[in-house]
């Protein structure tokens, strides 16, 4: 990643029907290289729990970049207040794209900053042991990209804040929707907050925890720990590759074009970009997603 110079820019979006509304830090604009960082929160509290603690990653975050003198954009979007229809199952992203989906709403402006973030934080409260609804129907709606994944070139992050501790159950969630999308997922981080804890006892208690956990996620970005996809993926990868070579006569779905165009149906293809690997993992994920191919397909 180039740097010649400090971009630090923090973007609020989603104040009723998607205003971008930008706040106080932009600092300077340099370079069209500079790294970008998208935060997806679904809290509805707008001083809550959840937004604190993004806050403080946000901030941290730049006190990185700032030391490390990389130039770095933080976008935050609150799902609650963009507008965003509930998904009505009718498929049309899946069989007919997309761009054809019925609701017209934002959604695929999210998807147009998603598709241009390098890092991606995805941060939602536990509502009774899962992600609440405004995140679930995010997934939901975003569901075509795990028929034809696109964000391979993205390293994310999920965070979860919830009253007592809690399972892994939310993070679990938004971490599969992330793999299957194609996103290489750095970490599950989730935070007991209580009904509503004060930004100094945030601080008190989560401070060193956050501290590490940003530093470790600036850091993947950078490296591009992307091209370095852990096993479990290039399965999930060759379970899906084996479903689509299955499927000569869908020909002419938009999945299926998809796939082909993308040259990911090549027997020879282990993973949907360009990847740095070793030969033993490539044999176990061909192996294992010939077994799980068995099972699944
Ligand atoms: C409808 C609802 C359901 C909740 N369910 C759980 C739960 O199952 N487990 C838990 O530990 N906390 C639960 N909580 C507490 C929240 O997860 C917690 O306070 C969270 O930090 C709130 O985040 P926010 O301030 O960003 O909205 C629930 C809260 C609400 C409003």
């Amino acid at each position: 990643m180039i740097c010649i110079g400090i971009l630090l820019t923090v973007n609020i979006w989603g104040i009723k029907h998607s205003a971008k509304c930008p706040i106080d830090r932009i600092v300077r604009i340099v370079n069209e290289e500079h790294m970008k960082i998208l935060s997806i929160v679904s809290s509805m509290r707008k001083n809550g729990n959840t937004q604190r603690l993004i806050s403080l990653f946000e901030e941290e975050l730049i006190s990185i970049a700032k030391l490390q003198h990389e130039a770095l954009e933080i976008e935050r979007i609150f799902l609650g207040t963009v507008e965003l229809k509930m998904c009505i199952g009718c498929r049309v992203c899946f069989d007919k794209g997309e761009e054809l989906c019925p609701l017209k709403d934002e959604l695929l402006t999210i998807r147009k900053k998603l598709n241009e973030a390098d890092g991606v934080i995805l941060a939602s409260p536990v509502y009774v042991e899962d992600v609440n609804g405004i995140m679930k129907n995010w997934i939901d709606r975003m569901a075509f990209n795990c028929h034809r994944p696109a964000f391979f070139d993205k390293t994310a992050m999920v965070i979860s804040t919830s009253g007592i501790g809690s399972t892994n159950h939310a993070l679990k969630t938004m971490r599969t929707a992330l793999m299957t999308w194609g996103a290489y997922v750095d970490g599950m981080h989730k935070f007991s907050t209580g009904a509503l804890m004060e930004k100094e006892e945030i601080l008190n208690r989560y401070h060193n925890r956050i501290k590490r956990i940003a530093k470790k996620f600036f850091v993947n970005i950078k490296k591009e720990k992307v091209s370095k996809p852990k096993l479990y993926s290039l399965i999930a990868f060759k379970v899906q590759q084996k479903y689509f070579q299955k499927r000569t006569n869908e020909r002419n779905t938009v999945d299926y074009i998809y796939w082909n165009e993308k040259g990911w149906l090549k027997p020879s293809c282990i993973y949907y970009k360009e990847i740095k690997t070793n030969w033993l993992q490539v044999k176990l994920a061909r192996l294992f997603g010939n077994i799980f191919a068995v099972f699944f397909i």
